[in-house]
């Protein structure tokens, strides 16, 4: 049997899918939460085609898993207009709410969503082809960011929660929202991802706008009625339809006050640039990155070959995370490449519901032809697909390829592939790696692969001024969610993490007065009064 034929056995029959695994039928989306309703929709829809193919008597079929709708501009403005109401200039009755109050909310939300994590996790695996126990730990890891987010915010309260006194000026600093987010995820995390930036935007009191990616979408219609039912009317709000059609008009509206997008920064420049008063604009992104790994002459090649598998094909590549190039030491090329291959070799492929799956079929219809593109670009200029069977592709399946020699010349060399190619590039002396770092458009991660303390000692501290985390024998990740996460260049702007996220979303506020007995009296009465939310000396237990 040629590798495509074997490759096309692992795509099944409808009545092969496992039952556990069955869509109950396709999911039609006919409504959409805007100002506290979910209101119908009987207009245009988007047909969401599954990267998992059918077999059929005529052979492989994309399978239809249901619609969403393709809403207008209209739509998009009226949503819009709820969030600015429920803002209400930053008097509205979330953005005053106390902090405790915003966090009951989120609670109850969060025990909503968790009625509906089999629902979600079947949507990823079907929606974007994540394998199961992937999509399982999506929603457990969204659901702990959840809490953690809770328990950080519950700090930075209780911190907030006294008063300072500095030359005979006493004062209270808090945090408070910055009006109203305009919030967007990527495909390829559409749920963990996405909430990273909602959560804690949500939480700081500002309202939302909340457009799900294009691929990714229909896995939120089950969250729509916990959103609907846990915030007041118009503090979070669904957009959809083509970006390109209903962003535009938001942005122009100069009624956007943050901006959070994970996705391209091509998409955020342009973005950001139809604002018509861009310093009052924030920006909060996670953006395309190039991350290397610079394994070095004097390093564990076994543990370099695991992390590098792990960093470059996990999800098939499609983390923004991920290990997109490898720079090998020119001494240990050819054992490097024969290790990888081997251990890319032992990777099992298939549905995302097959136990232990590690490759699985790509969402994105135009990326098996892109990274095609990409291969034989690299094959001109001199390249070879060093791994048998590398860069078979079968309708939405590529296999994947490991490229080599890479050089200046290719589209992989500098182009973010954000799939399964692993471009290998030979190097014998650092500074080569050192200055494709400081020549890169992207700042995100790198990891070195080495045990010489000297050599390690001495790419860190450039390292560090290129990206904004160095691993040192282990791949790229962002986890855990405590760590702060960004990047330099074009790979991000502002910080996310759990504490991070919340200073992002919201600006220090704070209450001062001149400490003499009239003022004490006064902050003393409004404290025993319990009359402002912001200006109290509750503590959150
Ligand atoms: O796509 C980028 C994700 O933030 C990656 O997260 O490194 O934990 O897989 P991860």
């Amino acid at each position: 049997m040629n590798f495509e034929d074997q490759l096309r056995t692992i795509f099944v029959a409808e009545h092969e899918i496992p039952e556990a695994f069955r869509l109950e039928g396709e999911l039609h989306q006919r409504e959409y939460l805007s100002n506290g309703a979910l209101h119908p929709w009987a207009g245009d829809v988007h047909t969401v085609v599954s990267p998992v193919c059918i077999k059929g008597p005529d052979g492989l079929k994309p399978k239809v898993i249901g619609t969403y709708p393709l809403c207008d501009e209209k739509e998009a403005m009226e949503a819009l207009d709820a969030a600015v109401a429920a803002y209400d200039n930053g008097r509205g009755e979330w953005p005053t709410m106390s902090v405790a109050g915003r966090i009951s909310h989120v609670e109850k939300f969060t025990n909503r969503i968790l009625e509906k994590k089999n629902e979600v996790v079947k949507l990823l695996m079907w929606e974007i082809g994540k394998s199961y126990a992937d999509s399982v730990k999506e929603f457990d890891r969204t659901v702990e960011y959840i809490y953690a987010t809770i328990d950080a915010l519950k700090d930075l309260d209780r911190q907030s929660s006294r008063f300072s006194i500095e030359q005979g000026i006493v004062a209270q600093i808090r945090r408070s929202p910055l009006g109203v987010v305009l919030c967007m995820g990527p495909f390829n995390y559409p749920l963990n991802e996405t909430f990273t930036t909602l959560i804690p935007a949500l939480i700081m009191g500002n309202t939302l706008l909340f457009k799900p990616p294009k691929h990714g979408t229909l896995l939120h219609y089950p969250l729509l009625e916990a959103f609907r039912d846990c915030f007041p009317k118009g503090v979070v709000n669904t957009i959809y339809g083509r970006g390109n059609k209903i962003i535009p008009g938001l942005m122009k509206s100069g009624k956007i006050n943050v901006l959070t997008l994970i996705g391209s920064s091509k998409v955020a420049n342009e973005l950001k640039k139809l604002h018509p008063k861009i310093n009052r604009l924030r920006a909060i992104l996670g953006l395309d990155a190039k991350n290397a790994a610079i394994i070095t002459a004097k390093a564990d090649l076994k543990l370099a070959v695991q992390e590098s598998v792990l960093g470059s094909l996990s999800f098939n590549g499609q983390r923004c995370t991920a290990l997109k190039i490898i720079f090998i030491h020119a001494s240990l090329a050819d054992e490097f490449l024969k290790q990888l291959s081997e251990a890319v070799a032992g990777l099992k492929y298939g549905m995302p519901w097959v136990d232990g799956v590690a490759l699985t079929p790509l969402p994105e219809p135009q990326k098996p032809a892109y990274l095609k593109a990409c291969i034989d670009d690299a094959v001109a200029h001199g390249a070879k697909v060093v791994n048998e069977h590398g860069g078979t592709a079968l309708a939405s399946f590529v296999y994947p390829a490991i490229v080599y020699p890479v050089n200046k010349d290719m589209k992989l060399y500098t182009e973010e592939q954000f799939g399964p190619v692993i471009p290998v590039v030979p190097f014998h002396d650092l500074e080569e790696t050192i200055e494709y770092l400081i020549e890169s458009t992207h700042g995100q991660q790198v990891s070195i692969f080495s045990n010489d303390e000297e050599e390690v000692a001495a790419l860190i501290d450039p390292l560090v001024n290129q990206v904004s985390r160095v691993n040192i024998n282990c791949q790229c990740q962002r986890g855990p969610d405590v760590f702060p996460f960004t990047g330099r260049k074009d790979s991000a702007e502002g910080t996310l993490s759990v504490v991070d996220a919340l200073r992002s979303f919201s600006i220090r506020s704070l209450v001062a007065t001149k400490l003499n007995d009239s003022n004490k009296q006064l902050i003393n009465e409004i404290i025993d009064s319990n009359s402002s939310n912001f200006l109290s000396t509750k503590f959150i237990f």
